[in-house]
């Protein structure tokens, strides 16, 4: 009985009350791991009404985070996270609504939603002017973007999923097999803070970058983010490195249309430098998860998310301007004819290196069973825990 105490006093202290008086909970544990950090609660819900939107009060499903590792960075003061998509990545089950979805149903209002990320890439961006933006619910705002919307399915409805054709560093087509951007799937996610690209990709970015541009002799640490760039201030870095362009499939399937970044969005400026320095580092990684155009991209696009239509669209942001000059680019429609019909879900097709993964899943295997040996006295630890992909917008500031 002593030790019971003990667990339930321990238990007490580490799982405070929400200090909403309209928050119940399901009793329910729920947890996200992320790539960079996670976080542990309770299943609740909650009522919730939007000071600047349609007249109401929903009744929501959320989770109160009561442990967190990494999630939250020191001195940073968010308050939670808010998933924004479908409920088949809903946790702990796909039978929890998510919160648009609630919205949606409850409000009636139409089933879209759009993003404008601001600022983060642009030079003047810092603790005073920090990163901003706009999530619009129903709808997309004309004030918040030029020129018109392209659209580009979407492929299957957890992430936002969507088919990348073609990938270009200036005016070079990096020439791989269009699954290879699809490797297992790519996704438009305002959660992860890069532009993720699946291995191959990435050298072949980073290859083409080096060759393209007069800086044969970067330090590779640069590439694998462990190293940042500086040049005097009175240097302008942003012309030695090209364009890079997204090629999306368009809602017409023979068609596709072209998202363009600047340097300026890819190259990031780094604050709390020295003073006669400009310090930068390098928007993109590896993944083996997946493509993932994450806010590195984003940050240029007005971006609607249609679910109604099934659909994601892209427009010119109002604010990915810097000095006057628009730091993104759309152009289209191009004749898809050179791809194939479906990059989409991309696997390696080779036998020769089927074979080879299965003789590595079997090996990995065998050593799993060892860990998993090894590691049972503590693997309650992560009971309950759940595995995400994607990882969380980080700011740029240290
Ligand atoms: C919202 O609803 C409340 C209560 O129903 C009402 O008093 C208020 O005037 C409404 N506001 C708007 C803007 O419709
Ligand atoms: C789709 O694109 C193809 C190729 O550009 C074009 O021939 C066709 O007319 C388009 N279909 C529609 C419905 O616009």
């Amino acid at each position: 009985i002593l030790h019971m105490l003990s667990v339930s006093l321990f238990y007490v202290c580490l799982l405070p009350l929400p200090s909403s008086s309209t928050f119940q909970s399901t009793g329910r544990s729920v947890g996200v791991r992320y790539t960079q950090g996670n976080w542990e609660g309770v299943l609740g819900t909650d009522l919730v009404s939007l000071p600047k939107g349609p007249n109401g009060t929903i009744a929501i499903n959320i989770a109160a985070i009561q442990l967190s590792d990494s999630f939250f960075l020191p001195g940073i003061d968010w308050q939670g996270i808010l998933g924004l998509a479908y409920p088949m990545l809903a946790r702990p089950d796909s039978s929890v609504e998510p919160f648009f979805n609630s919205v949606v149903n409850q409000l009636g209002i139409p089933n879209m939603f759009s993003l404008q990320m601001c600022g983060a890439g642009l030079s003047d961006s810092s603790a005073v002017n920090p990163p901003a933006g706009s999530l619009i619910m129903g709808g997309a705002e004309p004030t918040l973007y030029r020129g018109s919307i392209w659209y580009t399915p979407i492929v299957e409805e957890w992430y936002y999923q969507v088919e990348v054709l073609k990938l270009e560093v200036g005016d070079q087509s990096l020439n791989l097999d269009c699954k290879e951007y699809n490797v297992d799937k790519a996704i438009v996610d305002s959660g992860t803070t890069l532009l993720r690209l699946p291995i191959n990709v990435f050298n072949a970015v980073v290859e083409t970058i080096t060759r393209s541009s007069q800086i044969e002799n970067f330090s590779s640490g640069f590439w694998d983010g462990t190293k940042l760039a500086c040049w005097k201030k009175d240097e302008n870095p942003m012309e030695l490195f090209p364009k890079l362009s997204i090629y999306l499939r368009a809602t017409n399937a023979s068609q596709s249309f072209r998202i363009t970044i600047l340097p300026q969005l890819y190259i990031q400026p780094i604050v709390d430098t020295e003073n006669n320095l400009g310090c930068f580092r390098f928007g993109m990684s590896p993944s083996s998860s997946g493509l993932v155009i994450g806010a590195t991209v984003m940050e240029g696009f007005y971006v609607v998310f249609d679910r109604s239509q099934k659909k994601l669209g892209f427009a010119l942001s109002s604010c990915a301007v810097s000095d006057g000059k628009p730091l993104s680019e759309i152009a289209g429609p191009f004749s898809a004819a050179d791809v194939a019909a479906d990059c989409s879900g991309g696997v390696l097709k080779e036998p020769v290196l089927w074979m080879i993964s299965y003789a590595l899943v079997a090996v990995c295997a065998l050593i799993l069973i060892g860990l998993l040996l090894l590691l049972l006295p503590c693997r309650h630890r992560d009971r309950g825990e759940i595995t995400d992909e994607s990882s969380l917008v980080r700011h740029r500031i240290k």
